[in-house]
């Protein structure tokens, strides 16, 4: 409990200062309960370690891990920018409150109706590669348009092959040897170059691969600079800043972290003769992961080859354990204080195999009408939520202090048909 600074009254878990069971009780489950200080203070906390070090920077959320509007709501009023990998993001953004200016679009095999989307829509476009750049470069009114090029670093880093954005085999941004010729380029289509950008991967715990990016890209930066006389008015690295879901991990070394990160990056900036320009990151699981969890009641205990525990939900509304193999701490929301005296399989309610959030768990004994708190659920996780198996997605609550407001209501069977046609010749 103490490891993920859990609030435990009376045996039960507290969200806020609310009882979780009460919150169950009320709401229903499964049930995404989300802590408005905790997002609060992500951002803060990150925030405050970089700009103490260099005062011109932004954090772009981004927006995928959670797109929750008053999750938005809150990042707007914190200060932050936004992260958009997609016009729907940008127009969620836009519709939270979000100026253009604080919106960066990052997308990856965009069509020119999305290029024309993000460039009515007034926000910065990051171009992940020539092809878009040339693209974008015939839609009417983008004559001198500051752009900014998402470049590969050529370093690896992330919790899961999928989650690894940067290295030989990644789909996203332009090699390093030709960023001089694509810079150019850009000039010559009459674009205005500002940015340079790249990010390579998701839940990095440790500070050497960021730092290899850093210097990588800096070091393409300056070379664009000093061959092609680009003056940046950004750098943004991306995000990836992990948090720990394991008992065993620890969390980041901020201090260290952005001491390291910034002391490099101004190095750089110095060596290079590039002034002092604004510095981006895109955190995303940092802001909303641990904010967040996953309410599910326990409905079967089972013995069949091995130990069940049934609840109600499954990979349709956390899939981050089925897609990724990825580690959740589950905790027993009414029996907060009992010691693990079992190894049990959590099964989701999808008919699949693989519909599990955890095998051979150590846990207390459990018993049906058992309230589970899968811990880490506020990134990457209702944003990939589907309605696999026909089951309508669950409602999501903030809590905020002793305040609990639903922030989206749960869906019913007549959302499952959303959007669906029947053609007329086949109906009765
Ligand atoms: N910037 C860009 C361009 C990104 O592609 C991503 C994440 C981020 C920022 C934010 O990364 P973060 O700070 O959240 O690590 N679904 C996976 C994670 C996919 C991340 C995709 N890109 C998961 O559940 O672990």
């Amino acid at each position: 409990n103490d490891k993920f600074n859990l609030k435990v009254e009376h045996d039960h878990l507290y969200i806020g200062d609310v009882d979780a069971n009460d919150i169950a009780e009320k709401y229903g489950t499964p049930l995404y309960v989300i802590d408005e200080q905790k997002v609060r203070n992500n951002y803060q906390k990150l925030y405050n370690a970089f700009s103490e070090k260099y005062s011109k920077l932004h954090m772009c959320y981004a927006a995928k891990a959670n797109t929750s509007l008053a999750v938005l709501r809150i990042l707007e009023e914190e200060g932050s920018y936004i992260d958009a990998v997609s016009p729907g993001e940008i127009y969620t953004a836009l519709l939270a409150g979000f100026t253009p200016e604080r919106i960066v679009f990052t997308g990856n095999n965009v069509t020119n109706e999305e290029l024309e989307y993000a460039h009515k829509a007034g926000v910065m476009i990051n171009l992940d590669s020539i092809s878009a750049l040339e693209r974008l470069s015939k839609i009417e009114g983008t004559e001198g348009k500051e752009i900014s090029i998402r470049v590969n670093p050529m370093v690896e880093a992330g919790h899961h092959e999928h989650c690894i954005t940067g290295g030989p085999k990644s789909k996203f941004g332009i090699r390093e040897d030709e960023a001089v010729e694509v810079y150019q380029k850009a000039i010559d289509l009459g674009f205005k170059p500002v940015g340079m950008h790249s990010h390579i991967g998701s839940e990095i715990l440790e500070s050497e691969p960021f730092m290899l990016a850093v210097e990588t890209m800096m070091n393409i930066a300056g070379k664009v600079h000093t061959d092609v006389g680009v003056d940046f008015k950004f750098l943004d690295f991306g995000g990836g800043f992990g948090i720990p879901y394991e008992p065993s991990e620890e969390p980041l070394d901020l201090e260290k972290f952005t001491t390291d990160i910034i002391n490099l990056f101004t190095e750089k900036l110095d060596e290079y003769d590039m002034g002092r320009p604004e510095m981006y990151v895109e955190p995303g699981r940092f802001i909303v992961g641990n904010a967040e969890v996953l309410l599910t009641r326990v409905n079967t205990i089972k013995e069949s080859y091995r130990k069940f525990a049934g609840v109600d939900c499954g990979f349709g509304t956390l899939l981050r354990p089925t897609m990724y193999g990825s580690y959740h701490h589950i905790v027993v929301a009414n029996n907060m204080n009992a010691a693990d005296t079992q190894q049990i399989d959590i099964a989701g309610d999808l008919c699949e195999s693989g519909d599990l959030f955890a095998r051979d768990r150590p846990m207390p004994e459990l018993k049906e009408g058992d309230l589970l708190a899968i811990l880490n659920a506020g990134a990457y996780a209702f944003s990939m939520a589907s309605q696999y198996n026909s089951r309508p997605r669950p409602a999501e609550v903030m809590v905020n202090k002793e305040q609990v407001d639903v922030i989206r209501r749960r869906e019913n069977f007549s959302d499952l048909f959303n959007g669906q046609v029947v053609p007329i010749r086949l109906l009765k």
